[in-house]
């Protein structure tokens, strides 16, 4: 099972104070230990230089030296002081009385210089400093002298001791109190997370319009929960969208069923003529066929809407296309008396499928010559610019007020309701062409002037080999 954010946290804390408590007390114990020899051994070195220089005044002078009363420290058998006095081949000279009958422990000395060693001497421990002498004057003959000089060291010992405990509680109690500390902390750290996640499951399918309160939630948190609401915003507003898409498609398929009800209802209340059943027929036919028109193109919506809407990519000739869409919809413009006029100098290649690019041409030559005039004329260019192959399609139709231009590829939305309803149009023509475009990587622009005409220009991407 995967760690808590919060023990995860902890566990880091203590790892990082258990590595660096105990470097802390070592660093401290060895510091105070530093200190406590280093005393101990300068008292011991002035102690050392004192005897030798009573060692060579009893010998040069008089009887006194090391009788003298400067050593009653060490007259004491209780005394904590030690010496004794070796010659070069270790034959204890002189011992002090603190000594008893005993001797120093022995510990070889090799160099010239002043030694020191920790050593147990009759089950306590003790500091010991040798230092050779060389005699002068008379004594001179006799060599090297060794003093040693000892201090009992169990009070020093019993304070490093005691020191060592006490850090290593203190550094217990430390790592104790941290990681409770750690575990209330973090718990209250990531208690606005926890706020976060309750509003998040608050703000449900029907509470899209609530929105996470940035103010109140803490500095780092609030990307977070901006993020949150711009998601929250994105889905308001597709869900909005869904809904109106929803009700403009039922109110679009309303009328042609109220037709087809109302039309086999009064012609099934009594017997009618063939012809009567004819008219009757073609109206019911009519209104079909416009529900069967909305179905097939609410359908190219959905698929182009999906996430990938499973488009060709291949290398397609564009002029190719728009002649195709011309010969297709010539009998139309025949009918209303248009004008079809192709200027296309050059092959254009681009990638896409042929299919969904040849209803884009069909839908947008489609409206050029059914929002036009009689006598009119429509004018399909095609050509390169810089990366883009385009196509332009303008018309010398009733043209668009410039009120409708922005909202004209919203789905079901006609600028003019009376002439589309006379042309049986829904509304999804140029929302379908704009889908295509983008599920194609290009763009659309649309420009218009009431009573002079419409331009659309389409830019897609030429083919890259
Ligand atoms: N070339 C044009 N000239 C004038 N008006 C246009 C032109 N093209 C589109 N329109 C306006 O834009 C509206 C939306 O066009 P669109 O193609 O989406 O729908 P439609 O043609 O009414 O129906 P559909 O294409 O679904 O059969 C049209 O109803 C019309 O009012
Ligand atoms: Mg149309």
């Amino acid at each position: 099972m995967p760690l808590s954010l919060r023990t995860k946290i902890v566990a880091f804390y203590m790892l990082v104070l258990l590595v660096l408590l105990p470097v802390l007390g070592a660093i401290l114990y060895f510091s105070l230990e530093k200190i406590v020899f280093a005393s101990l051994d300068a008292s011991l070195r002035s102690r050392a230089a004192v005897l030798a220089d009573l060692t060579s005044e009893e010998d040069e002078d008089t009887d006194a030296g090391l009788e003298g009363d400067d050593l009653w420290e060490y007259r004491s058998p209780q005394s904590r002081f030690y010496f004794q006095v070796m010659d070069s081949r270790g034959k204890i000279l002189r011992r002090s009385a603190s000594l008893g009958s005993a001797g120093l422990p022995p510990h070889a000395v090799t160099s010239d210089r002043i030694t020191f060693a920790t050593l147990r001497w009759q089950g306590r421990p003790i500091r010991l400093c040798s230092m050779p002498v060389y005699p002068s004057g008379r004594q001179r003959q006799a060599g090297r002298r060794i003093i040693q000089c000892a201090e009992d060291i169990h009070g020093s010992i019993h304070l490093l001791d005691t020191y060592r405990n006490a850090l290593a509680l203190a550094i217990l109690c430390i790592l104790a109190v941290s990681s409770a500390g750690g575990m209330f902390i973090a718990s209250r750290a990531l208690a606005p997370v926890r706020e976060i996640s309750r509003a998040v499951d608050r703000i449900s399918a029907s509470r899209l319009e609530e929105r996470l309160s940035l103010p109140d939630t803490p500095r780092e948190l609030r990307p977070l929960a901006a993020s949150f609401n711009r998601t929250f915003a994105g889905l308001e507003k597709a869900f909005a969208r869904q809904r109106q898409f929803i009700s403009d498609a039922s109110h679009e398929l309303r009328t042609p069923v109220a037709v087809i009800l109302s039309q086999s209802e009064i012609t099934r209340r009594k017997k009618r003529t063939p012809r009567e059943y004819d008219r009757a027929l073609g109206g019911i036919q009519g209104a079909a066929q416009y529900m069967a028109g909305i179905v097939k193109k609410l359908a190219t919506l959905a698929r182009l809407d999906d996430e990938s809407p499973g488009l060709q990519r291949e290398r397609v000739e564009l002029r190719g296309v728009v002649q195709k869409a011309r010969t297709l919809l010539e009998p139309l413009a025949a009918g209303r008396e248009v004008g079809l006029e192709l200027a296309a100098p050059e092959p254009l290649f681009v990638t896409g499928d042929p299919a969904y690019l040849l209803e884009l041409m069909v839908n947008l030559v489609t409206n050029a010559v059914t929002f036009n005039h009689r006598g009119g004329k429509v004018r399909m260019t095609c050509r390169p610019e810089d990366f883009w192959a385009t196509v332009e399609i303008s018309d010398t139709g009733i043209g668009i007020p410039e009120a409708d231009l922005p909202r004209i590829f919203e789905r079901f939305y006609r600028a003019d309701p009376s002439r589309s309803r006379e042309t049986g149009g829904s509304g999804l023509g140029l929302s379908i062409c704009q889908e295509i475009v983008q599920a194609h990587a290009g763009r659309i622009e649309m420009r218009s002037t009431v009573g002079s005409g419409t331009t659309v220009k389409i830019f897609l991407r030429s083919w890259k080999a």
